[in-house]
């Protein structure tokens, strides 16, 4: 097991009501808050409504950044700078899914950089400062609301790009179930594949010997592939909900992945295809992902995929390695065909004419400390498996 140091500062207030906390978190920040939402679907379900109120109850000043949409837009984080510098904001409030929590980190830290905030983008060694961040979640997915990392798209250089900095973690969350009952069953499905996927990339590593990461990466791969056809069925289901979103933060937060490389495959894979289109996060990576497997299963790998089949997949044990690998890769494509996504590129609009393009693009990651290194010419052959 590689070092580590263990450090999730984020507090976490979980469960039905837990709003009732908001006013005085607000208050170990300062006076004055901007609330950044997404396209409007917490004013839809009322949530808008509720934080408002308390906010004029306690005599709390607000501003408002509205309209952070799918992967964000480096646009977004400009104009939100801009509103905390002209009202002279104490902290951000974001109200919202992955999109809307990583739009506001980047305000944080933009607020307290000179320069345009896509210069952090690119190197966030240049991120010195943040301002506090509060969330409340509504959608369980991207586990943003308990790790330090943006994701930040630029439509001018195509490009999408994680930064992170250890300011950026949220100073406290705000985790209500219930939020998450109005979330529609594709982004449920998506937001699912999304969180087993970020589990996925530590489980599949060069760090074979982290038995405590690993048993809890099952457990959450598992909790997964229970909860969420309990909640496509039955949307207003609070435990499948909750523990959906629980599963969501831990999936990302370090616990399962510290003393592993974390060098990761499918997602730099995909933050291209949503560059490029801007197709849903969570649908590309179902995409690729089975696909990715089947390319890098090998002798080298072959042991890994046979557990991941008998310990998630409860495949006969009888099977040998092999079929066992290729069983628990066909249990997870077809576990995702069920939750009703896509599963080829076409169908999200994605055609063979940029495929190179793309696969030279991811192909600047740096893969060789992953679980299996690709070169651009893997890249390729598994964009065009995806098809
Ligand atoms: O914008 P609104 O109106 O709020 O609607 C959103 C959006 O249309 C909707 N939604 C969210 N909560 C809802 C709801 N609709 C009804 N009821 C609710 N309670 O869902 C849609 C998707 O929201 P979005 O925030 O885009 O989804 P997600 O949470 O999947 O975030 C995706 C973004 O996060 C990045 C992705 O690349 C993508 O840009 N990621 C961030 C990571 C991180 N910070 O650690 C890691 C991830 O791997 C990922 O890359
Ligand atoms: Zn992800």
């Amino acid at each position: 097991m590689n070092n580590f140091i263990y450090d999730i500062p984020t507090k976490v207030y979980f469960g039905e009501g837990q709003i009732a906390h908001l006013p005085e978190l607000i208050r170990t920040c300062g006076k004055r808050v901007l609330l950044v939402y997404g396209g409007g679907s917490i004013k839809k379900s009322g949530l808008y409504d509720t934080i408002i109120g308390l906010l004029k109850e306690n005599g709390i000043e607000s501003q408002e950044l509205s309209g952070v949409q799918s992967n964000p837009k480096i646009e977004s984080v400009r104009q939100g700078i801009q509103i905390v510098r002209e009202h002279q904001l104490d902290c951000v409030l974001a109200v919202g899914g992955g999109s809307t929590l990583d739009c506001s980190k980047a305000i944080c830290a933009g607020v307290k950089y000179d320069g345009d905030p896509w210069e952090l983008v690119l190197d966030r060694t240049k991120v010195k400062a943040c301002l506090p961040l509060i969330t409340i979640l509504t959608m369980a997915a991207t586990g943003s609301e308990m790790d330090n990392i943006a994701v930040i798209s630029n439509p001018e250089t195509q490009d999408k790009k994680g930064f992170s900095s250890y300011g950026m973690f949220p100073k406290f969350s705000i985790l209500d179930p219930t939020y998450t009952y109005s979330v529609p069953a594709l982004q449920t499905a998506a937001g699912t594949a999304d969180i087993m996927s970020h589990i996925m990339e530590s489980y599949f590593d060069q760090v074979r010997d982290a038995s405590v990461q690993d048993g809890i990466s099952e457990a959450l791969l598992k909790t997964c592939i229970e909860s969420a056809p309990v909640a496509l069925k039955k949307p207003n289901d609070y435990q499948a909900r909750a523990n959906l979103m629980w599963a969501a933060s831990l999936a990302i937060n370090g616990l399962n992945s510290l003393g592993k490389n974390r060098a990761w495959t499918c997602h730099p894979l995909e933050h291209v295809l949503s560059a490029y289109y801007d197709i849903t996060h969570g649908v590309g990576l179902a995409i690729l992902t089975p696909r990715w497997m089947k390319h890098v299963l090998n002798e080298q790998t072959v042991d890994v995929f046979a557990r991941f089949a008998l310990h998630v997949w409860n495949v006969d044990p009888q099977l040998d390695c092999w079929a066992a690998a290729e069983e628990g890769i066909a249990r997870l494509y077809e576990f995702f065909v069920s939750m009703g996504l896509p599963m080829t590129l076409r169908e999200v609009g994605i055609d063979e004419s940029r495929l190179e393009e793309m696969a030279e693009k991811a192909a600047e990651s740096d893969f060789s400390r992953s679980f299996q290194p690709l070169t651009c010419e893997d890249i390729l052959e598994i964009y065009r498996a995806s098809l």
